[in-house]
């Protein structure tokens, strides 16, 4: 999606292009995808997935219609993404990790943070 922050749009992005690649293959994977933030209302407003006209005005009409429901003048991310994703809030910082993770995706978060507090989320041989 857009590169405005809109929350929710890493989560479901990284969704949508999973269902893709899973669809191309009899592979029988399933995907969970856990979006985190330390805001409550960023958890809020990525629950809701509803985008205006503008913010998807760079998603391709082929992925508008499979993958969003018209809402009125917006567009609410559909059901089969949705069910794939789960949102909670969680502070980087100091609440105990996720476990059993084959991706970690945190796009423009670990910019904002000290290095002592980046060093503490991962340890440097996970990073790329
Ligand atoms: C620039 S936004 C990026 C959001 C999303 N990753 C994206 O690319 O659209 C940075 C986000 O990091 C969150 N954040 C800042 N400190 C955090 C922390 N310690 N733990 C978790 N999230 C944090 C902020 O609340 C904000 O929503």
């Amino acid at each position: 999606m857009g590169s405005r922050m809109l929350h929710g749009e890493e989560a479901y992005s990284i969704a949508i292009m999973l269902l893709e690649f899973l669809d191309k293959r009899a592979s029988g994977a399933t995907i969970q995808i856990f979006g985190t933030d330390i805001s409550a209302p960023a958890v809020d407003c990525a629950r809701a997935g509803t985008y205006s006209e503008t913010a998807v005005a760079n998603v391709s009409p082929e992925r508008l219609r499979r993958f969003f429901v018209k809402v009125g003048a917006s567009y609410q991310i559909g059901k089969q993404v949705r069910d794939r994703c789960v949102f909670a809030r969680h502070d980087l910082g100091k609440d105990p990790p996720f476990s059993k993770l084959d991706l970690i995706s945190c796009r423009n978060v670990l910019i904002y943070m000290s290095g002592e507090l980046r060093s503490g989320c991962f340890p440097s041989s996970t990073m790329l």
